[in-house]
């Protein structure tokens, strides 16, 4: 037995807290507003919003409740589309998506209008690219998109006025949320989200790896250990030249980090390639590495830049080095009863690279056929004193390429360079699948790295 607040009232649900909440809210609370399609994260037609108390403020974000388990709700405050509603009229989101024939069927609508709500409480910067990325999780199998984007735009000129410092209620005063919105705000004010780090089950995070690998068994396993959210494992900071990044933290939470996006300029736009906004918001660092993918996008960062894990188990703590944790396709050096705590690195310095690729089927939530890392450290002179090449989709594990990036050191960044090092990568690896395609890729990503460097590179190289 469990207390979710939904919708600014507590309820009681008996469900485990290793059920996802589509299911909850729908099946025990009769809330079916919230759909459900692919149960994998991919289509968004279950998104919700959830609510969370950080240091006295309260922080929204939409995500999709297939891949949160229970567990992860507790304690939060979750939004449905029906407590979005307001009384016997449209909301300005709704009407725009009515006015602009944004509905054909309406299976999806619930999940975009929470999407755009989402957008609507938390976005600092009004523009209708970050709108679009805002539901880019959402899939629409009928209206051709066109109807929705227009939707949306009227929707975010609309939401250029708004007053940022007092946000809900200019939301209600202009039919974007309920007035009811301020009790749930109420309500949240005396609760706050529970982990249970200290237990020695299963380790659960955003849980969008496991509620698609492992449903079943999170459902009905015992005694999970909900670390999402835990203020212990949540940092982004930087001590003595290097930057600590807590296992907790969500995709998210890097993307709107000001001391990672100073230090990479380009941040935000890798980590667009990453899923979509309502993974991101659930999706964390620990996981991403502990899952052991062999074309994990922030594993192939992070062994670029050379990170270490600080590990804490029954025995105690230890550090590994990131290139000494994948042992095999989907398995790693760490103890089922060890936490990823944080990861480290050095921090770049002003004149360093650090470029990532990814070639995958769809540019967005979709996982890799090859991706890839390069980080450069050059000397005035431009001469490449150290460098990191990591690349991931050639075999069972993300690969850290010691010969190529050897191969760059002593070196200016020029087409005789890229030659070279494309030749010894090409030695290096040995893709199991599609080799002459990986080989390709491969050969083009390290093309752009180096590009990215020095944009004086000729694609004549490529011939
Ligand atoms: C629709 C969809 C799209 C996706 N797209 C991408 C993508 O583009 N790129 C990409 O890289 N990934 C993608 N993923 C995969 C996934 O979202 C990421 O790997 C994510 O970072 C996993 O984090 P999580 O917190 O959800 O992990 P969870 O599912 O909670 O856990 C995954 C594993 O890690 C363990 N674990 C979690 N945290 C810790 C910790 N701190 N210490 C020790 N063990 C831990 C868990 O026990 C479990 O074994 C996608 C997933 C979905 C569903
Ligand atoms: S049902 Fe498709 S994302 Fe949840
Ligand atoms: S309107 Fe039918 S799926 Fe979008």
């Amino acid at each position: 037995m469990a207390t979710l607040i939904v919708n600014g009232q507590e309820r009681v649900v008996h469900s485990t807290l290793g059920t996802p909440l589509v299911n909850v809210l729908r099946d025990e609370l009769g809330l079916v507003g919230t759909k459900i399609g692919c149960l994998e994260g991919d289509c968004g037609a279950c998104a919700i919003i959830v609510g969370e108390k950080i240091n006295d403020e309260i922080k929204y974000c939409a995500l999709t409740s297939c891949l949160m388990p229970l567990g992860n709700a507790i304690g939060r405050s979750v939004i449905t589309i029906e407590g979005t509603n307001l009384d016997n009229r449209l909301s300005r989101i709704q009407k725009a998506f009515v006015d602009h024939n944004g509905i054909q069927c309406g299976f999806c609508t619930p999940g975009f209008i929470i999407s755009a709500i989402s957008f609507a409480l938390t976005s600092n910067e009004i523009t209708l690219d970050n709108m679009i990325n805002a539901v880019a999780g959402n899939i629409c199998r009928c209206t051709g998109y066109k109807s929705i984007e227009r939707a949306l735009d009227e929707i975010v000129n609309d939401l250029k006025r708004i007053d940022m410092k007092n946000r809900i209620n200019w939301l209600i005063n202009n039919e974007y949320l309920p007035e009811k919105f301020l009790g749930y705000e109420k309500q949240l004010k005396t609760n706050s989200a529970k982990t249970s780090y200290h237990n020695n089950g299963k380790i659960i995070a955003g849980g969008t790896d496991l509620l698609v690998q492992e449903e079943e068994a999170i459902r009905d396993g015992s005694h999970p250990r909900f670390i999402w959210g835990d203020p212990s494992l949540k940092t982004i900071r930087i001590e003595n030249a290097k930057c600590y990044i807590g296992g907790a933290t969500t995709v998210s939470e890097l993307y709107s980090s000001t001391i990672l996006n100073n230090m990479i300029p380009r941040f935000k736009q890798y980590l667009r390639l990453v899923s979509s906004t309502l993974i991101r918001n659930m999706a964390t660092v620990g996981g991403n590495i502990a899952n052991g993918s062999p074309i994990g996008d922030l594993s192939i960062m992070f062994q670029a830049l050379d990170a270490t894990l600080f590990l804490r188990g029954a025995q105690g703590t230890r550090e590994i080095a990131i290139k000494d944790f994948f042992t095999g396709y989907k398995k790693t050096a760490k103890q089922d009863d060890e936490i990823i705590e944080y990861i480290y690195f050095n921090t770049l310095r002003p004149n360093d690279n650090f470029s990532f690729e990814k070639i995958s089927k769809r540019t967005h939530l979709d996982m890799a056929t090859v991706n890839s890392c390069l980080k450069l450290s050059r000397n005035k002179q431009g001469i490449i004193e150290q460098a990191s090449f990591s690349v991931g989709g050639l075999g069972p594990t993300i690969r850290f390429m010691s010969e190529t990036s050897k191969a760059l050191l002593g070196k200016v960044v020029s087409d005789e360079t890229f030659i070279e090092a494309e030749r010894v990568a090409q030695k290096e690896i040995t893709p199991r699948s599609r080799p002459e395609y990986k080989r390709l890729l491969v050969r083009q990503q390290l093309f752009l790295h180096l590009k990215a460097a020095n944009d004086s590179l000729s694609s004549e190289v490529l011939r």
